[in-house]
């Protein structure tokens, strides 16, 4: 197996529930699962992807969105060139929460930390929708606050591959 030419280390974050750590899993295993339990600490996984002739290591970390597991401390976002903000499009206070987890990231990570916005399960729209943000709302959010954004799915695994990519290589 060759080195890789780089590591980059990405957190994610958002409250909880909304699928931080199933979207973890499907980039770096490409598995969902369904009894997943609520993440309790910090863990966090790799991938390596090559980027423009680069091997670049994805060192992802994830923690609890619930407060109370929370041990997010400086040490979570240090050294941290990317982000991941995550809602959940089905609800609505995950959404309006976003904005402190931009505070959150301006106190406590590097000012030039590559944040992407990313609403999470995009398969619960549809016919029988229980959408409760629209894109357009969220991407005005992301324009306004200088982010990227995305939707996305950990279940069906729409644009979980390609929100990570985009990610990697802006922050490359
Ligand atoms: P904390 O660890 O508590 O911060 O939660 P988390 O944000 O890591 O959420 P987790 O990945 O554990 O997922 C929470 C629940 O949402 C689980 O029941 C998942 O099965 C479900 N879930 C995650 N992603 C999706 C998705 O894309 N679509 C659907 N329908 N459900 C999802």
């Amino acid at each position: 197996m060759m080195e890789e030419d780089y590591v980059f280390k990405i957190v994610v974050i958002g409250d909880s529930a909304v699928g931080k750590t199933q979207l973890l899993s499907r980039f770096t295993r490409d598995e969902f699962c369904f009894d997943s339990k609520s993440t309790i600490g910090i863990e966090f996984q790799t991938r390596t992807v090559q980027i423009a002739r680069k091997r670049i290591k994805a060192q992802i970390w994830d923690t609890a969105g619930q407060e109370r597991y929370r041990a997010v401390t400086s040490a979570y976002y240090r050294g941290a060139l990317g982000a991941m903000l995550v809602y959940d499009i089905t609800k609505r206070h995950t959404f309006e929460h976003a904005a402190r987890w931009v505070d959150e990231l301006r106190a406590h990570a590097d000012k030039s930390i590559v944040v992407m916005l990313i609403g999470n399960k995009s398969d619960l729209t549809g016919v029988h929708g229980r959408r409760a943000v629209t894109t357009d709302e969220a991407a005005a959010f992301a324009e306004e606050q200088g982010l990227f954004f995305s939707e996305s799915s950990a279940l069906s695994g729409e644009n979980v591959e390609r929100a990570f990519l985009r990610l990697l290589q802006e922050i490359h």
